[in-house]
């Protein structure tokens, strides 16, 4: 199993900071590594990020997509255009987009199924907020989450989908969670999974990572968890060298 290593830079970096960044991991990156890593810059940033990732190891990801295919959508960017630049991976339903742009669940899904169709690989956000977990309500909102961004969808052949957990209160708080609830999550995840998918599906077919707060110093005790086939790095992507401390753990 490859871990996959996502960077997410969001709105952070211009066009020539996108390149300088990605030129600085790829003529970094271990030799030897066992992991897929994948860069996300903003939409604006894609094509010369993909110039600087070309003939590597390292993929391009979106940070979002319409779910239409083409047409009167201003400002939208299609799955279309997307695999044309060169992604791989696309994600979707992040919890910044879920909350200032109010995407709800049925949003996330179109979008889910638009990337699939599209043959990209979706990377699904899901996970609680503070108040919800403070409720006990942690299992229900992820269960909840990925059903509705799944159901309905077939997922066969080379289709690959990606689940980031990200419990929403820790993103960019600088304070994961302790890995062991992180594992306890993902195992719900999956069974969730399960509960839609045939198992060798679900093992062939998905990874469900971990997102919030991961650095160069935790990483290792995430990837240590059963179920944690990867993780969605935020603020710590933004460094190179903390970037690719983090791809190192892999190997
Ligand atoms: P963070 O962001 O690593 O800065 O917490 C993760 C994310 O939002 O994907």
């Amino acid at each position: 199993m490859k871990y996959l290593i996502v960077a997410n830079w969001k709105m952070n970096l211009g066009i020539k900071e996108s390149a300088a960044l990605a030129e600085e991991i790829r003529d970094n990156l271990p030799d030897k590594n066992e992991a897929e890593v994948v860069l996300c810059p903003s939409f604006v940033a894609l094509t010369v990020v993909a110039d600087v990732i070309r003939g590597t190891e390292i993929a391009l990801g979106a940070q979002d997509v319409f779910w239409e295919d083409r047409g009167a959508y201003t400002g939208e960017v299609s799955s279309r255009t997307l695999k044309e630049i060169g992604c791989k991976y696309v994600i979707v339903g992040h919890s910044e987009r879920r909350g200032y742009l109010k995407e709800s669940d049925e949003v996330v899904h179109k979008k889910v199924k638009q990337v699939i169709n599209e043959g990209l690989t979706p990377i699904i956000c899901i996970g609680e907020s503070f108040n919800e977990r403070q409720e006990g309500q942690k299992d229900y909102i992820v269960m909840t989450q990925v059903t509705r961004a799944l159901s309905g969808i077939d997922i066969v052949g080379d289709h690959k989908v990606a689940i980031a957990y990200e419990p929403v209160w820790v993103i960019g708080s600088g304070q994961a969670v302790e890995p062991e609830e992180a594992e306890n999550t993902h195992r719900v995840i999956r069974q969730t999974l399960i509960d839609i998918y045939p198992t060798a599906t679900v093992n062939n077919n998905f990874k469900i990572i971990y997102g919030g707060s991961v650095d160069s110093y935790n990483v290792v005790d995430f990837l240590k968890q059963d179920t944690v086939q990867g993780v969605l790095v935020g603020s710590a992507s933004l460094k190179a060298k903390e970037f690719i401390n983090i791809i190192c753990h892999t190997t």
